[in-house]
């Protein structure tokens, strides 16, 4: 959407993979507060995203959307405010149908206009639209399906995958699924394979590592799940990898790509600005294995010389014609490849 937002994808964390419905208001400002303290908010990270089950169940006599009183009894208004005076911006959920998800909470069918003023009148600064209890509305209308073809006219990320898990498989399938739409990518619209679970405790260090690096590598919004008042330092190294994190944002903004895939040794590639290259050499199989990523596969001259950034290692060596290395069972190693 050409509206000046998303130019690059959106940085932040929502309440919603960690949290589900079990949040409040003290816990939605101690989060403000930590993502400031540890530094992420100067790394990038301004939403703070209020997910599902902010709201009553009923609307109150005019229509409107009522905070829910017995966690955000000072409103969400006043949560804006605090959130603002940190330096962050507030995110909202609602939904397309009668009820959220969650079915605890009105979904805006039927209100739209209303709900858009209160949001703004708040201050909110980003909305999350669901698609709920949406009364099977027609598809044409409301175009449920393959949103990437549709919602860059309307939305600046729009979600490519159902829901993620907390788990190899799901994190991997959600990867493969948002890769099919990489064209529909690019300034002020993003393709989403949902958010991010680096914390939630439900992978390795290495998986983990690889989720971020290949959602950074995607162009996807990078929304932290986990709960950051407790995050451990493996998963503040990660998160807080600001050599990845310039990937994600780097001013280009073309989604990479998987290149090349054997035998669950898979490259992913994507070109950046000035030219350089960004490589996940990505080992999905159940052993150790060497990975080659050839110039031709990504883009390169075969007899292009680069200097060979190690995003994980943050060392940097020459190479020629490909890359190669040794990877761990479900690690990766992630270049910025430079031409010289
Ligand atoms: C859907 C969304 C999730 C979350 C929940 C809330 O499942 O895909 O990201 O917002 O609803 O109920």
């Amino acid at each position: 959407l050409d509206n000046g937002l998303g130019r690059t994808p959106p940085m932040g964390w929502n309440s919603w993979n960690h949290f589900q419905c079990k949040i409040d208001e003290n816990m939605i400002r101690e989060t403000a507060n930590a993502v400031v303290a540890t530094g992420l908010a100067s790394l990038g990270y301004k939403y703070i995203n209020l997910d599902d089950c902010w709201a009553e169940l009923n609307r109150n006599s005019q229509g409107n959307l009522v905070p829910k009183a017995s966690t955000f009894p000072s409103g969400i208004k006043a949560l804006a405010d605090y959130v603002h005076e940190k330096g962050l911006k507030l995110g909202i959920y609602s939904d397309a149908g009668t009820q959220t998800c969650s079915k605890t909470m009105p979904g805006s069918l039927g209100y739209e206009e209303q709900d858009a003023k209160t949001f703004a009148s708040w201050g909110i600064d980003y909305l999350k639209y669901d698609n709920c209890n949406n009364q099977n509305i027609n598809l044409q209308q409301r175009g449920q399906e393959d949103p990437a073809t549709w919602a860059g006219s309307v939305g600046n990320s729009w979600r490519t995958t159902g829901d993620i898990e907390d788990n190899w498989n799901s994190m991997t399938s959600r990867a493969d699924q948002n890769d099919q739409w990489a064209s529909y990518a690019g300034p002020g619209g993003w393709n989403d394979p949902d958010m991010l679970e680096v914390g939630n405790g439900g992978m390795t260090i290495e998986e983990y590592r690889s989720h971020f690096g290949i959602w950074a590598l995607a162009k996807a919004p990078l929304l932290i799940g986990c709960d950051v008042r407790s995050m451990s330092n493996e998963t503040f190294a990660i998160l807080s990898n600001s050599e990845v994190i310039d990937v994600n944002q780097d001013e280009l903004g073309v989604q990479g790509k998987k290149v090349k895939s054997k035998s669950n040794l898979e490259v992913w590639a994507g070109p950046l600005s000035g030219g350089r290259v960004a490589v996940v050499l990505w080992n999905r199989g159940a052993s150790q294995a060497s990975l080659t990523a050839d110039w031709s596969e990504i883009g390169l001259n075969p007899s292009t010389v680069v200097d060979a950034r190690d995003l994980w290692e943050h060392s940097t060596a020459s190479a020629e014609g490909n890359l190669t290395a040794t990877v761990a069972s479900h690690a990766s190693k992630m270049y910025v490849l430079t031409p010289k």
